[in-house]
């Protein structure tokens, strides 16, 4: 399956989608003279998901774009889009107008993750719940957390050197999930860790799959271990309660929070926030790992050269300790670079989605209420002119900052990625771990892109990973 059977059965809409087209088809006269921007609509109700499913995502894209510009229309599953190019477009949507959009996603997702969970939201609870989250994963807070990042940096790479052939990206999946419940409980019993991966690893794989509420079919079993999820949380939520714990992590600043009434949260709104922090930080992250260490297989020059980085910290002044710092996390500017050059040419999150909330004029061109829109990010990060030769790794090209909204591979404006820092933070720590201690192998084949639904490597990257010393 393509990229689009995933996403689109995941991102949008489907459920709703028939009944919405053949009984709600009613012609709404525009009050603007502004025309629909260009682009084929393709047949009505399919569209052009057709040639999505077909197509390599990035040339349907890029095709469209150098057709029609950075401005165009199509229909994607029943569902007219515009699709935005261009740096002004995507800071026209993201942060200039964005009060004139809202996001949109499908009704079966929302009910996987929780319907409380941020990202769902706009207007002032939407901002209530980001000021926690974003203080949760601020660098003040997250900097505690560096000890515990690396002593699960070192188990998990202690894991993987076992002579077998490692899948990267679940190995990196697991890394990722382990660290989103450390920044989210700071220190969880086993006991509840255990169950929380257990359930959670089921939940997940109904993310993606028909919204099909049938018993026995992957979403069904994926709402059933979404509500022991709840259950779960609530256990731990009452016993952090009952001890009174008052902690710097996303669950201590979302227990103690009181509106200007003085409420607290209730436990599904907790919950429902725990799940949706846990589904944004697991396969972004662990896609864009995977995605460093092939771009660092590809480029042994630049190997050596950043491990030589990573050793010369071991080595310098600050290493004394053999543990890293703050302040040796800040002074890796290769190694950075490097995962900034990843997040661009991989671009993880392609795109996003926002539905116009009432008729929007954007450069003469009319986006009718009820439409989507969707900010090509990828295509925006692979386009010369703003990236020389794109399709080249070249983390030296971050000598220069990039040009504003060239460069958003955690988005823009209010809903942009709160845990960024966070993010790039345990990347540095596990890499520096891995170039410092290991070496690695590529097994098979792992030139074509796989969509899971964010892109990796085939087969999830097969590598065996050895002690060097
Ligand atoms: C490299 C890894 C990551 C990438 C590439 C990434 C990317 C993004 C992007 C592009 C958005 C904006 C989506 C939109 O505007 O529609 C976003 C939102 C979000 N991310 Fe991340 N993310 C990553 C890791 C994380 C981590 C580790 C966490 C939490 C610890 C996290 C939590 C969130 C949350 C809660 C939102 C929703 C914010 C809102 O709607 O206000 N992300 N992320
Ligand atoms: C899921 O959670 C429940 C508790 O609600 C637990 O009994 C069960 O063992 C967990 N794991 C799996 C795989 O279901
Ligand atoms: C080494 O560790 C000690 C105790 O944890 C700490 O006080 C000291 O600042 C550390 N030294 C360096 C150079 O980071």
């Amino acid at each position: 399956m393509t990229i689009f059977a995933i996403i689109f059965y995941s991102a949008i809409f489907l459920s709703s989608l028939f009944s919405y087209y053949m009984f709600k088809k009613k012609k709404r006269r525009h009050k603007t003279r502004a025309r629909l921007p260009p682009g084929s609509m393709g047949l009505p109700c399919i569209g052009e998901t057709l040639q999505m499913y077909t197509q390599d995502p990035n040339v349907f894209f890029a095709s469209k774009q150098k057709r029609y510009g950075d401005i165009f229309k199509t229909r994607i599953l029943g569902y007219p889009c515009v699709m935005l190019a261009s740096p002004e477009a995507a800071r026209f949507v993201l942060v200039s107008h964005a009060h004139l959009f809202k996001p949109t996603y499908p009704k079966s997702k929302e009910k996987l993750i929780g319907p409380s969970a941020l990202f769902f939201h706009t207007g002032n609870y939407h901002a209530c719940m980001r000021k926690l989250v974003q203080t949760s994963f601020s660098p003040e807070v997250t900097r505690k957390l560096i000890p515990d990042i690396e002593r699960l940096a070192i188990s998990s790479l202690e894991s993987w050197d076992n002579g077998q052939v490692i899948n990267t990206f679940d190995a990196m999946k697991k890394f990722a999930f382990e660290v989103g419940i450390l920044s989210i409980f700071g220190h969880l019993n086993k006991k509840y860790t255990d169950l929380l991966k257990k359930n959670y690893s089921i939940l997940e794989k109904g993310y993606n799959c028909f919204p099909l509420k049938l018993p026995g079919t992957a979403y069904h079993k994926s709402l059933m271990a979404r509500k022991r999820l709840n259950q779960i949380l609530g256990k731990i939520v009452r016993e952090r309660k009952e001890n009174k714990l008052s902690a710097n992590n996303l669950l201590g600043y979302l227990l103690n929070f009181r509106d200007e009434k003085g409420n607290t949260l209730s436990e599904e709104t907790i919950a429902d926030n725990i799940i949706g922090v846990l589904f944004a930080a697991q396969d972004t992250t662990a896609s864009v790992l995977t995605w460093i260490l092939k771009y660092l297989s590809d480029d042994p020059k630049l190997l050596v050269a950043v491990k030589g980085e990573q050793k010369a910290i071991c080595e310098s002044e600050f290493g004394e300790n053999r543990s890293l710092t703050w302040a040796m996390t800040r002074n890796m500017p290769l190694t950075y670079r490097v995962i900034l050059e990843s997040l661009r040419k991989a671009s993880v999150i392609s795109f996003t989605f926002r539905e116009a909330a009432v008729d929007v004029e954007y450069e003469g061109y009319l986006i009718p209420k009820g439409w989507k829109v969707m900010p090509l990010f990828r295509n925006i990060h692979h386009n010369p002119e703003f990236f020389a030769d794109p399709g080249n790794f070249d983390p030296f090209r971050f000598e220069n900052p990039p040009k504003p909204f060239t460069y958003m591979p955690f988005g823009s404006g209010m809903h942009a990625c709160p845990g960024n820092e966070l993010a790039k933070l345990e990347m540095l720590v596990l890499l520096h771990h891995l170039l410092t201690k290991y070496r690695w192998e590529l097994v098979g084949s792992a030139n074509l892109i796989q969509y899971n639904p964010f892109p990796i490597p085939e087969n999830g990257l097969g590598a065996r990973f050895t002690k060097e010393i």
